[in-house]
């Protein structure tokens, strides 16, 4: 099928990658020409595993292209992607691009007479597709659903990291429409993937995607917690959870205590479906405290090093892991920003490392020292601080960690094994 995706940021990317791979012809859009150059370079603007090679691939076959011209890439495909961002603004979620790109799609899609469909992708909370993208898909190109467009919501279920793989192997592949044409349209297009596919309303749709990432904060914050208890209670966490996920009803997965979750999507679900709860007159008091605990949680870490090391001030601390978690270099959001806030607050002097995301943690904490491998941050430290899983870490041994002043050693994720003078947050 021919498709363009609109908004070319990790979601539109990996899904025209993806859709590049099984055999489609696919457009990207993007108004940032710069990215989409970088697109047809085969550069990948963000660090994605897999991602890259599979462009490169997928350029080379010519099964993709990008472009910053909208009308080219609708009159020239029958289905269109939505995934522009939908950040989290000072009211809830910021609906400004979606509203954008509707108005734009509406008035490319007057000049189109052969029969589009339009899919949003992007995460918008429940009555987004029905209240403001059809209106002003209807408004701007002066057509009405069903006869001229079809539209449809399709959420996406990419974990950073292994975004490729999750779009090629997806659990379930969620359709949300109400005319028949769309939606078939769709199954024929995920029709060689081997996943169930599932097809509900509009909102149906929209809350499936709400209702993930809802559930598995809250397993997170839930092990948080009982991570907390256990620390108390001298029992280690993870053995605890590794005997209650074997019941098939709980399951193992995202019940390993930390410092937390970070990253630009759980925080931001969670705090927009609250948002969207309260104007519905209901207040979400469970989701709230997931949210709540995720906030403390962080700063467990600094307290911990506190009782450990009497006054911070003037102390040198090894960070190692600055990313909301391994195999990305994004940061937002991440527990390293609070916990580094944090230790500079007190006086601490900071000495970081990650493989990936120093470039971008340098822009927020441009005083703190970058160092270029573990051993270096190590080297003099009174003490260490774990915050990411990345596999680098995991092969630090109890040598590595000789080079420090004081061996104290304290993980927000489960990482080194066998290693003396070591504890983690939760256990
Ligand atoms: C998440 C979801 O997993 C995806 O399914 C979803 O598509 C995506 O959000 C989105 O809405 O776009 P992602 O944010 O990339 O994906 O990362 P996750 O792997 O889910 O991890 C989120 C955070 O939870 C990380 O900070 C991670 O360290 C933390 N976490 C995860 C824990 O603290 N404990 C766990 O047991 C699991």
């Amino acid at each position: 099928m021919k498709i363009s995706v609109i908004g070319s940021g990790f979601v539109g990317l990996s899904t025209g990658v993806g859709f590049a791979k099984k055999e489609n012809d696919v457009i990207l859009v993007d108004n940032d020409r710069e990215k989409v150059n970088k697109i047809n370079d085969g550069v990948c603007p963000f660090y994605e595993p897999e991602l890259e090679d599979e462009l490169v691939e997928q350029l080379y076959l010519g099964k993709i292209k990008a472009t910053d011209d909208l009308q080219y890439a609708v009159l020239n495909s029958d289905i269109s992607f939505i995934c522009v961002p939908t950040p989290f603004g000072k009211k809830g979620i910021d609906l400004s691009y979606i509203e954008k790109v509707s108005k734009d799609l509406g008035m490319v899609l007057k000049d189109k007479n052969a029969y589009h469909i339009v899919v949003v992708k992007s995460t918008v909370v429940p009555e987004t597709t029905e209240r403001i993208v059809l209106p002003l898909l209807e408004r701007f190109s002066g057509k009405s659903f069903g006869n001229y467009f079809g539209l449809c919501v399709n959420p996406e279920f990419l974990r950073e990291g292994s975004a490729l793989n999750d779009f090629l192997n997806p659990d379930r592949i969620v359709i949300g429409g109400i005319d028949e044409k769309s939606i078939d349209a769709l199954k024929r297009l995920y029709k060689n993937f081997n996943s169930p596919i599932i097809v509900t309303d509009w909102r149906t749709a929209e809350m499936i995607k709400y209702v993930s990432n809802a559930f598995l904060a809250t397993k997170i914050s839930f092990a948080n917690e009982i991570g907390n208890i256990c620390k108390k209670l001298d029992i280690d966490t993870y053995e605890v959870m590794d005997a209650v996920g074997l019941d098939h009803r709980i399951c193992r997965e995202f019940l390993n205590a930390g410092i937390g979750f970070g990253g630009s999507c759980f925080p931001k679900d969670l705090s927009a479906l609250i948002v969207k709860s309260e104007s519905l007159r209901y207040e979400p008091k469970l989701l709230k405290e997931v949210l709540e605990i995720n906030k403390k949680q962080p700063l467990r870490m600094v307290e911990l090093l506190k009782e450990r090391l009497g006054d911070l001030k003037d102390k040198t601390v090894a960070v190692l892991g600055l990313s909301f978690k391994p195999n990305t270099s994004d940061i937002r959001d991440a527990p390293s920003l609070k916990i580094v806030d944090s230790l500079l607050k007190r006086g601490c002097k900071v000495k970081a490392y990650d493989p990936k995301a120093m470039d971008d943690f340098k822009k927020m904490f441009p005083n703190i020292t970058y160092c270029r491998n573990p051993r270096d941050a190590l080297n003099g430290s009174d003490a260490c601080l774990i915050l990411t899983e990345w596999d680098e870490f995991k092969s630090l041994r109890d040598t590595d960690f000789g080079v420090m002043k004081n061996r104290l050693i304290i993980e927000g994720r489960r990482v080194l094994k066998g290693v003396k003078g070591c504890e983690g947050i939760c256990w």
